[in-house]
């Protein structure tokens, strides 16, 4: 079965045709994606109306290319799957809008798609052998959660955060640095030139399942006030508190992530999301699980049309609806 993916929920325009596969492995044909970072990096973070316009321009071009590449035309769908939350609801309105009316053009089914459940996915697109019952660490921009993934599609969140992201506390704690945007990846760059830090902070994590990170958000503002000479003037104190950063939001989700396989008797994790790309995170459920920890290559870590075509390619029996939900918990699919 051929599927067209479609991404357009924050500030990644992403497509993928998949070859998929019920019993065998499925494959991505051709994939693409046009990063919006340059554009919204002068404003120092995503501005939703001029991420929807961006992805107003890229789409039709990146779907023309992917055809023209692949050699598949658009009538050779059998399907296509694009986002409809949980994102910005400008940006998904775009995509959904495209996918909409070339789906009505060409007679071809249309798959909503849940992108959190797509992050999760992408751990089976890239491991077939990954099979339920596991544990999904999902830790993208605006979303940190522990799932359960049972049988037949079914979720139970172990955990989901009260506040701020994991990604959303790297991103936060690199703007108090001076970090330019993307903060993510440019503080987890800046923290791996040390092996140290001299600055402590608080590991969050209390004794409850959901996750917590604006405590560690405030504690960074302080502890950045207290030494701002130091870090202005020496970029090792600055690498040494991106360390410190770093390390505190990597062994929280460490410690839950051991809580929870320790209560719930499964075996293997899956790590998805934009900072299951992080070197650190990695290493360190590496060195606990070795094995047992499964990441998506970096490409599928972050957000990508590869992942939308293959979750939806997974519910095409029984798809949701056809809405834009800009928050959309996937226990509920
Ligand atoms: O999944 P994603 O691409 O987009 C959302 O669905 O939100 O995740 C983006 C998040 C951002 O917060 C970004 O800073 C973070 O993932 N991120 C990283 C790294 N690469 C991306 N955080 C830490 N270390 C990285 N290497
Ligand atoms: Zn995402």
């Amino acid at each position: 079965m051929l599927v067209l993916g479609i991404e357009t929920s924050c500030d990644e325009t992403g497509v993928a045709l998949l070859d998929y596969q019920e019993s065998g492995v499925s494959r991505i044909i051709q994939e693409s994606l046009a990063s919006q970072i340059e554009m919204h990096a002068l404003y120092g973070g995503v501005v939703p109306e001029l991420a929807s316009r961006e992805h107003m321009k890229a789409l039709p071009v990146l779907v023309d290319t992917l055809c023209k590449d692949s050699g598949i035309g658009l009538k050779d769908l059998d399907a296509l799957a694009v986002t409809v939350g949980p994102g910005l609801k400008g940006c998904l309105l775009i995509g959904a809008t495209f996918t909409q009316g070339c789906s009505t053009a060409l007679g071809k089914k249309l798959i909503p798609v849940n992108h959190i459940e797509a992050h999760l996915l992408a751990a089976e697109l890239a491991n077939p052998e990954l099979k339920p019952p596991y544990l999904s660490l999902i830790v993208s921009g605006g979303h940190t959660e522990l799932q359960l993934v049972q049988a037949g599609g079914k979720y139970l969140c172990l955990g989901r955060t009260r506040d701020d992201a994991a990604g959303e506390a790297f991103d936060k704690s690199a703007a108090l640095l001076g970090l330019p945007y993307p903060g993510g990846p440019t503080l987890a760059r800046l923290a791996d030139t040390t092996k140290q830090s001299r600055y402590t902070l608080p590991v969050v994590a209390r004794d409850m399942s959901d996750f917590s990170f604006s405590g560690l958000k405030t504690a960074v503002l302080l502890e950045i006030k207290k030494h701002r000479q130091e870090l202005e003037e020496s970029s090792e104190a600055k690498a040494e508190m991106a360390y410190a950063i770093q390390e505190a939001i990597t062994e929280s989700l460490l410690l839950k992530v051991k809580r929870a396989l320790k209560e719930h008797s499964v075996e293997t994790l899956s790590v998805v999301g934009g900072v299951a790309a992080n070197m650190n995170l990695r290493a360190k459920l590496k060195d606990l699980l070795g094995d047992r920890v499964i990441f998506p290559p970096m490409k599928w870590c972050v957000d990508n049309g590869a992942m939308i075509a293959y979750a939806g390619a997974r519910r095409i029996l029984a798809p949701p609806s056809f809405e834009i939900r800009s928050r959309w918990g996937i226990e509920l699919l």
